[in-house]
């Protein structure tokens, strides 16, 4: 039988009560259902300075985004679950998503992203969910080789989305997270290396 996918799940923001946590870890056991074999991260245990070409000429890559490139290494697909800042992709996750950008240890700093596929979910406790963000987010990713499916999921008014155990109240918002589940580990696994 094939490996089961291993998905790489992290939210764009570090906070404690993050809304997008949440939404990630519905999204985890979501992936599980769906055949997956999902890593939940914290971009909160690999702190990095703000991106700046005079540090990193000064003391290279910072050791978090060493780290997590080797993370990304070792899963095929990607979930990332974000935050919109002012109708964007906040600072935090694209400071990440550039750091790990960086040639490092010799090797091209595609080598983190090319190949992968990945799903995009947001939530926010606005009307509109965080789906701006979203449009930049699927851009930066293509822009580095990541194939982004198109199915994505934006949960608007977050904070009254989920209930006491963590799972989403509404049934049909469950069934559109299951859906890009289920689609994620079905393109990635198609586009496995046999
Ligand atoms: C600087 C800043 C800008 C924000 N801009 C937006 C925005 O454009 N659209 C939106 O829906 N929410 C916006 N928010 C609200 C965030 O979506 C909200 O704080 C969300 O809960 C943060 O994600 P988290 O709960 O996962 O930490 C903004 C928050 C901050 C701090």
């Amino acid at each position: 039988m094939a490996r089961a996918t291993k998905v790489l799940v992290f939210a764009g923001s570090a906070r404690t009560g993050s809304l997008n946590k949440k939404l990630a870890r519905v999204a985890v056991d979501a992936l599980r259902e769906a055949g997956g074999e999902p890593t939940l991260l914290d971009l909160a245990d690999y702190p990095m300075p703000i991106y700046e070409g005079d540090l990193e000429a000064r003391e290279g890559v910072p050791r978090a985004a060493r780290e997590l490139r080797e993370i990304f290494r070792a899963h095929p697909a990607l979930l990332v679950v974000s935050p919109e800042n002012n109708a964007s992709v906040p600072a935090l996750l694209k400071n990440t998503i550039d750091w790990l950008s960086r040639p490092t240890g010799g090797e091209n700093g595609l080598v983190p992203y090319q190949g992968k596929v990945a799903a995009l979910m947001a939530a926010s406790p606005g009307a509109l969910g965080g789906m701006r963000g979203l449009v930049h987010l699927r851009q930066i990713l293509q822009a580095l080789n990541v194939l982004v499916i198109p199915e994505q999921f934006a949960l608007p008014r977050a904070h009254e989305a989920f209930d006491a155990a963590g799972a989403l109240a509404d049934a049909k918002q469950q069934a559109t997270v299951n859906g890009i589940a289920r689609r994620l580990v079905e393109v990635a696994a198609r586009l496995a290396p046999s």
